[in-house]
């Protein structure tokens, strides 16, 4: 496990111990994360520790400067000693007891194997590599692979459109896609080789793709370019020096949706976010040998990166990778696969819980989770309901809730209760970790004190911190610095209570968080918009139940056009080819016209009403261009 030697003795409670990390903070920070930088291992250790700036003159990201370390080596190497027989990686695929485990040993001869194989491909330090995986361990030892050459990857998630794959590969210039021949979800196939064909005819910087055989299902392979990993992996050695990089050096880019235009690609670096995601698996999981960690996300999605991979990785554990949905074969599959394999940590979105909690306590009562001791929600706010029926009906009543908030931007968890330290409330995410440092301020960047509500900004930064969207420094200081001048602004509304406490209450922006992914409002609209019967499109967020948030499409039609049910299944079938299924209009309404302001702007506050049928106060929209629109929105919502 991780190295805790630095901590005080254990005669002290966990909330002294938590407690004695703020007060080492606060007395000295440089030197506070300095010995936390003990925990990785370096091939140079760093003598100076942050030195960011939010400021415009000297913006910019830096930590842990003059610091070298390998991601790779500090996931893998450096345990082979202690735990070389142990599980790395405990797989479980969409069948159940489609099992297969994976020792540090064997995990660190498989790296080195794609490492060396990518390598003779002519990949280096600094190319981008796109991933495009099922949840197999091949899409680990992809990332792993990566890095330990220093190559940035990029993975894109196997529910994502050829387009989008296409928009994702060409933005940063990938040379070398990984991807499978198909993968497999609930008893479906994925056809993850075709999609990739099909967005490669637009990819001119691919040079070669590394096919992982999943299902066995025979695909076209192109001469010259496509080539079979399990035919590559036995030309080449099963050991690869670590390639030593700087702390700065980039990790992987992994691209979000934002409020406006394309999806950014984040990109995260060395050292910074090892030791952030490192140190919070730690804190809040604390993983010993005993353990078993299943985080249930997909490594398309940051929590994939950090909790399913670096985070267990770079402490030893033994970590899930399960490539299946919830409900398949039935809605027990969470609960019979946790008693099954013995999971005793459990991570997961509320989205899921809530569509669980549905169908009713009988599935989760079947199965013995007695060595279940920890459980964490991620992706969106839980509502109390759901929180209380984890803890009891999936707990027991035994098992410390830990609601993680963070973002793809922050690396790894800020705001998150720290078991047996901090007492929860359920539907809060309680306090920020050591190094954290929240501010609310109104709608004019004025400060809040004490109990009160506002929009969430850090006020410093923290090593996990994202350091630039690829390929647009501009745009990330202007998405998020400018706001509120000095901070970084999250995009989150959030309340503190009494306590000081955090709540938070969603996004303050043109953000959807729809089951815990989040979906630009901007990238459907332009979907949408891109139908060949479609004149204009505005979208925004609705209550679900099941999903936290759903999308909800406002459309005009081309003239001469006429609604009809067939046309919005149609409109639907269409995103979900354009983006993928994630980003499918829950409701659609048709409409004579958008609501615009006399300068052409479409008042979404009306419509984002609309779509949460709270219609009683509109407040004043007579200076609208259109007003008369309004009331034939509203009838037609409810119709
Ligand atoms: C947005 C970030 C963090 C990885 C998964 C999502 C919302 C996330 C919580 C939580 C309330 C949460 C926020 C945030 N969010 N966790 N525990 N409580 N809201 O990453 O796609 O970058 O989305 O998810 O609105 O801004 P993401």
């Amino acid at each position: 496990m991780a190295s805790t030697t630095h901590d005080r003795p254990p005669a002290r409670t966990p909330a002294e111990r938590l407690a004695d990390r703020h007060a080492r903070l606060a007395a000295d920070p440089a030197a506070y994360w300095l010995d936390e930088a003990r925990r990785l291992d370096w091939s140079r250790f760093p003598t100076r520790a942050d030195e960011s700036s939010f400021a415009q003159g000297d913006f910019g990201i830096r930590w842990f400067v003059d610091g070298e370390l390998n991601v790779s080596f500090n996931c893998l190497d450096r345990h082979l000693a202690d735990r070389g027989d142990s599980p790395a990686i405990v797989f479980e695929g969409d069948e159940p007891g489609e099992s297969r485990i994976l020792t540090y040993r064997d995990l660190h001869g498989e790296v080195c194997r794609m490492a060396n194989v990518i390598r003779g491909l002519g990949i280096g330090k600094g190319d981008r590599v796109t991933l495009y995986l099922p949840m197999i361990p091949e899409a680990a030892v992809a990332m792993l692979a990566c890095a330990r050459i220093g190559a940035i990857h990029s993975v894109v998630f196997g529910g994502f459109s050829p387009d989008s794959l296409a928009g994702r590969i060409e933005d940063c210039g990938s040379r070398l896609l990984i991807t499978a021949d198909e993968g497999l979800r609930g008893g479906k196939r994925v056809p993850l080789k075709a999609n990739a064909d099909q967005a490669l005819a637009a990819c001119p910087t691919i040079e070669q793709v590394l096919v992982v055989r999943r299902t066995g299902t025979p695909v076209p392979m192109q001469t010259g370019r496509d080539l079979w990993w399990h035919e590559a992996r036995e030309l080449v050695r099963d050991t690869c020096d670590p390639e030593p990089m700087n702390a700065e050096d980039p990790l992987f880019i992994l691209y979000t949706s934002g409020s406006t235009g394309k999806p950014k690609g984040v990109l995260h670096t060395t050292g910074g976010y090892l030791l952030w995601v490192a140190k919070t698996f730690d804190l809040l999981f604390g993983a010993g040998d005993d353990d078993l960690f299943w985080c249930t996300a997909d490594v398309g999605w940051v929590t994939g990166h950090s909790y399913v991979v670096y985070g267990p990785l770079a402490n030893g554990a033994a970590t899930v990778m399960f490539d299946g949905v919830p409900n398949y074969p039935d809605f027990g599959r969470f609960w019979e696969t946790c008693a099954r394999l013995g999971v005793t940590i459990f991570y997961t979105a509320p989205t899921a819980l809530r569509a669980l909690m549905r169908e009713g306590d009988q599935w989760v009562e079947a199965h013995d989770l007695s060595r279940l001791r920890l459980l964490g929600t991620v992706g969106e706010p839980i509502n109390p309901e759901a929180w209380n029926w984890y803890d009891r009906v999936v707990g027991q009543g035994r098992c410390p809730i830990v609601d993680t908030w963070w973002q793809t931007e922050t690396g790894g968890a800020l705001i998150a209760p720290v078991p047996e330290a901090t007492a929860t409330k359920p539907g809060s995410a309680t306090l920020p970790l050591p190094g954290v440092f929240p501010e609310l301020v109104d709608a004019d960047g004025a400060l809040l004190d004490g109990a009160t509500e506002g929009n969430l900004c850090l006020a410093q930064s923290w090593p996990g911190q994202m350091r630039t969207v690829w390929g647009d420094h501009e745009r990330f200081f202007q998405t998020y610095f400018t706001t509120y001048p000095g901070k970084y602004f999250t995009g989150d509304g959030c309340r503190r209570d009494e306590d000081g406490y955090y709540w938070i209450t969603g996004r303050v922006d043109d953000v959807i968080n729809v089951s815990g992914h989040r979906m630009g409002t901007a990238e459907v609209e332009s979907a949408l918009v891109a139908h060949a019967q479609v004149a204009e499109a505005a979208v925004v967020g609705m209550p679900h139940e099941i999903k936290g948030q759903g999308i909800y499409a406002y459309v005009l039609l081309n003239a001469d056009v006429p609604a009809s049910d067939a046309l919005s299944r149609d409109l639907r079938n269409w995103v979900r080819s354009e983006i993928g299924p994630i980003a499918s209009p829950d409701a659609i309404q048709f409409v004579p016209g958008l609501p615009k302001t006399r300068s052409g702007k479409i008042m979404r506050r009306i419509l984002r009403k609309i779509a949460e049928r709270d219609t009683d106060n509109l407040g004043d929209f007579s200076t609208l261009a259109n007003p008369e629109v309004v009331p034939v929105l509203i009838a037609d919502s409810r119709a």
